[in-house]
């Protein structure tokens, strides 16, 4: 299971937060999967790119709706893929009617949305986790406390701003995981995605293996 994009969390009916994610790093790590052999799922937020052939999509909206998707689709999941660009907050209250300029300033209160990853990532029958991390500063520093918090088997690490990372074609990456890490040159999204399908192949395979030599000592 892949998830790409970025949700949009509703203040009104016309209007909404989002962010610049445009789902093509994601969208790219579902095709390599998906040409690797896996049967992909992916979970998509509103993108502006070509539904790709043989994979089955869910379009989610919102980070909740992202949370509700992949928690009835994750039983028969071997690997959980967090590319997407999910609003850490939503506005607590959604307006019903267009909302009217009166004052010079105006407040929205934000309320936590649920963390799709980390919650996944803590069911007792678990995938193997790989999150993903952007950064504007510090950012394996980041990466890496995301990989020890959300208790992920990876996490791959992209910076970003200055049109590096979201919504260029391109993407520079550094991946950690308990005992490693591997820093890919820039590339393109659909080359780099190859080569991080790979990678997260190999590593899984490292810990089925110890997953089943400790349930044969059991
Ligand atoms: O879509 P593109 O334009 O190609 O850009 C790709 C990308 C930069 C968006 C992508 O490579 C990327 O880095 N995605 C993660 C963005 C991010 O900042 O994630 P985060 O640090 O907020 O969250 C860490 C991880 O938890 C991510 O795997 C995220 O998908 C997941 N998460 C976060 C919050 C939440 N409520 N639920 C989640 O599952």
């Amino acid at each position: 299971m892949v998830t790409a994009g970025p949700t949009r969390e509703p203040v009104d009916p016309v209007r909404y937060m989002s962010n610049r994610s445009s789902g093509k790093m994601g969208y790219a790590i579902a095709e390599a999967a998906r040409d690797a052999g896996a049967d992909v799922i992916l979970l998509s937020g509103p993108v502006n790119l070509r539904r790709p052939v043989g994979i089955e999509v869910i379009d989610i909206e919102t980070a909740e709706d992202l949370y509700r998707t992949t928690h009835a689709n994750i039983d028969d999941v071997d690997l959980f893929i967090a590319a997407a660009a999910v609003a850490d907050y939503r506005p607590a209250h959604i307006a019903d009617k267009k909302i009217k300029k009166s004052e010079s300033e105006m407040t929205i209160n934000l309320v936590r949305n649920r963390d799709t990853l980390a919650t996944v990532s803590a069911l007792e029958k678990r995938p193997f986790c790989v999150g993903f991390a952007a950064e504007t500063d510090e950012v394996a520093a980041y990466a890496k406390n995301k990989l020890e918090n959300k208790k992920l088997d990876m996490i791959v690490a992209n910076k970003v701003g200055d049109g590096v990372g979201f919504d260029s074609d391109d993407n520079t990456v550094e991946v950690f995981w308990g005992s490693g890490s591997k820093r890919f040159p820039t590339e393109t999204k659909s080359s780099l995605a190859i080569q991080l399908v790979r990678l997260i192949a190999q590593r899984f395979a490292v810990a089925s293996v110890g997953e089943s030599a400790s349930t044969a000592t059991k």
